[in-house]
């Protein structure tokens, strides 16, 4: 044959698929790739075609039989019928241990499914999680991939090759079988909805100081040299710097916030595992109520404080908010991770936490300093949470007078502070020796006979209350 065999394929030539394979070929990798639209195959050769081996393939046949094998195919097409559709077509074509790889944000449970039906019929079905947005899949993203150990042997030296690397280490690691990728991803997804919210609130609490964006820009900027060493933080002082018209745009943008379902879907399932986080739950929470244009309307005339924040020492109170924002990013991650901990006992799928944190270093939306250290802290120990790690305990017990102040200086002035405030109320729920949930019992036995346990003796109780006679 004139052209070799590819060592990959890519299905669907939307931004992130077009990346994807261009990232491959950059690393010298032949690429097939294939599109619905032909028009976009053809669009994609002509701007893209000098840039690598590519074979541009106008139909599914021909797609398939440039791949070498086993197969390895990637689909980059609209979550859900867009990928059920593809699969179904690839089916007939492929053949034993072909390798079908979901790059895009599907529901682990969809991805439990399909894992399921390929392996029925002798086929790898890897549902992998790739954050770093279009960026990222052109230059290096975080993969995160499951599916059966057997695929990532033949698969995750390619992922590997073209995702971000932090000290020469590849950001991408095989996370466990089936839904295990997807369900990483989207929890990925949840913390980096905390993260903006923690941002947003930092933000909003120095306006209310009196600060102008172009000051909060700056304070960004610094706090990105330190310990909050990230790129949303980063990304935080350049959105805040741009102006138009010699406004800030931050001060033009409508303040609705939108979303597309992952951060959603990470609190429902938290909520399905019985895993607190809050933090996460009141990020996705502050996004629907910015949106609810008629709930805001009709609240205006609710009285409160201004919501003004008088300062003396304004670097005192910049200092704060960082220390709360920092505190109650590892409030997100801590939940997070414990999401992805109690969900894999559930599901078999052993994730390494550690490695978790390792390959969120780089590549995706929430890399950051801190999960270097986060790695370090997994690395040798099976923590129940993040906060008991010792050095990380100690830094909050540490920073944890500030956070306070925030969030009472915050609430003072009427300026709302959710994530802050959650983050802070599950600090304290964790780390209380005894909670009023004894009172919740008792009132449950009280209307419902719910019965309650005793902390004096062992047994099942329940009270002839006055009011049941
Ligand atoms: P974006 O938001 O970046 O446009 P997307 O909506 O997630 O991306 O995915 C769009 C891609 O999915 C396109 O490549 C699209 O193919 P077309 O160019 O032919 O529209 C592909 N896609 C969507 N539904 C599909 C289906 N049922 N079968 C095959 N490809 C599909």
């Amino acid at each position: 044959a004139d052209t070799p065999l590819a060592q990959v394929g890519v299905i669907g030539l939307a931004v992130m698929g077009s990346n994807l394979a261009r990232n491959f070929a950059s690393r010298g990798h032949t690429v097939a790739v294939y599109n619905r639209t032909v028009a976009k195959t053809e669009t994609f050769s002509a701007d893209f075609g000098q840039d690598g081996t590519f074979v541009a393939a106008p139909t599914l046949e021909e797609f398939v039989a440039a791949l070498e094998r086993p197969r390895k195919v990637i689909i980059m097409v609209q979550a859900g019928a867009g990928t059920d559709a593809v699969i179904e077509q690839l089916i007939p074509l492929l053949e034993q241990d072909d390798i079908v790889v979901d790059g895009g944000n599907a529901h682990y449970e969809d991805t439990r499914r399909r894992e399921a039906a390929l392996r029925e019929v002798g086929l790898h079905f890897v549902g992998a999680g790739i954050s770093g947005g279009e960026e990222g899949a052109l230059l290096g993203p975080s993969i995160m991939p499951g599916g059966s150990p057997e695929s990532y042997a033949a698969l995750g030296p390619l992922l590997e090759d073209i995702s971000a690397k932090v000290d020469g280490e590849p950001c991408c690691a095989y996370m466990g079988t089936d839904g295990a990728g997807h369900f990483v991803k989207m929890v990925h997804n949840g913390i980096e909805y905390a993260d903006m919210q923690f941002i947003a609130e930092a933000y909003d609490i120095l306006t209310a100081a009196g600060m102008t964006a172009r000051e909060i820009s700056d304070v960004f900027r610094q706090w990105n040299i330190g310990d909050l060493d990230s790129y949303l933080i980063e990304i935080t002082s350049e959105v805040l710097d741009q102006e138009v018209d010699g406004t800030p745009l931050v001060e033009v943008i409508m303040d609705q916030a939108e979303q597309k379902g992952t951060g959603r879907w990470t609190v429902q399932i938290a909520l399905e595992l019985g895993v607190p986080v809050n933090t996460i739950a009141e990020s996705v929470f502050a996004r629907s109520t910015s949106g609810h244009s008629a709930l805001r309307e009709a609240s205006q005339g609710l009285t409160g404080p201004d919501r003004t924040i008088s300062v003396d020492d304004r670097t005192a109170l910049v200092d704060a908010v960082r220390a709360a924002l920092w505190s109650s990013k590892v409030v997100a991650y801590a939940q997070g991770l414990d999401q992805i901990r109690t969900a894999s006992a559930q599901y078999g799928w052993d994730v390494n936490i550690s490695e978790v944190a390792r390959i969120w270093r780089g590549g995706c939306i929430i890399r950051a300093k801190l999960l270097e250290r986060i790695r370090q802290e997994y690395a040798g120990a099976n923590l129940a949470t993040l906060l008991a790690a010792p050095s990380v305990a100690a830094d909050l017990g540490n920073s944890q007078d500030a956070w306070r102040h925030v969030v009472a200086v915050a609430t003072g002035a009427g300026v709302p502070a959710p994530g802050f405030s959650a983050a802070l109320a599950y600090y304290d729920t964790v780390r209380s020796e005894r909670l009023p949930a004894s009172l919740v019992q008792g009132l449950r036995d009280f209307f419902g006979a719910h019965t309650y346990q005793r902390i004096d003796k062992p047994g099942t109780f329940h009270t002839l209350w006055s009011g049941d006679r």
